[in-house]
């Protein structure tokens, strides 16, 4: 599809479904060449708090939904620490929707191609809250020479919407001693959760 038709198609998406049926469809870049399918997302419509991160994995690509995998699921325990949930709070998705091969870094062609879903699933989404993780997920969507740790656990606010750089769940399982600074990461969300979604938001763990 010629560009302009396919951006104008994406934006005349009215519901995150019709998103993720569309990028189903998407033949941009040479992502999808290589993997077996698109990853859109994960969790509810109605969040408040959305989680970006870089692109699918081998787990991610066979079952078709975003973190899965061993990096998934500490960071499924690390939501559940904070009282958030796939099911009931927060919306997760990538950079990009398809695996790059061999797990590398998405290039910075292949971000800019997919970068319109995003934009479009953050105009639907409209989260109030929005945890960034790694540095894929910080270059792309704040600043491309913002290095993670230095820009990790520091708010930025655009447009009354609070972003929140962390360190990707990935990088914990190499090192854990950041597992630390992202749980305080996270009491920062937690606080600011209650203040601008949800006052009687309660985490798991105390803060
Ligand atoms: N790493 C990511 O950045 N995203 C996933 O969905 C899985 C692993």
């Amino acid at each position: 599809m010629e560009e302009q038709r396919w951006l104008k198609t994406l934006r005349n998406c009215q519901s995150l479904l019709q998103v993720s049926e569309f990028a189903a469809t998407c033949q941009r870049c040479p992502l999808r060449k290589g993997c077996r399918q698109v990853v859109v997302s994960a969790g509810v419509t109605s969040a408040k708090l959305m989680l970006i991160g870089e692109g699918p994995g081998a787990d991610e690509d066979a079952q078709g939904l975003p973190f899965v995998g061993k990096a998934g699921q500490l960071l499924d325990n690390i939501l559940h620490a904070g009282g958030f949930s796939r099911q009931n709070n927060v919306y997760i998705t990538n950079v990009v929707k398809c695996r790059p091969p061999g797990n590398r870094i998405p290039t910075e062609e292949e971000r800019q191609a997919c970068l319109p879903i995003l934009r479009q699933q953050y105009r639907l989404l409209q989260p109030k809250i929005v945890l960034l993780l790694g540095a894929t997920a910080v270059q792309t969507v704040i600043d491309p020479q913002a290095r993670i740790t230095k820009v990790r656990g520091q708010w930025v606010e655009k447009d009354g919407v609070w972003f929140m750089p962390t360190y990707h769940p990935a990088a914990l399982l190499r090192n854990e001693m950041l597992k630390k600074d992202v749980w305080d990461d996270m009491k920062q969300v937690i606080q600011r959760y209650r203040e601008v979604v949800d006052a009687n938001h309660f985490p798991k763990r105390k803060i």
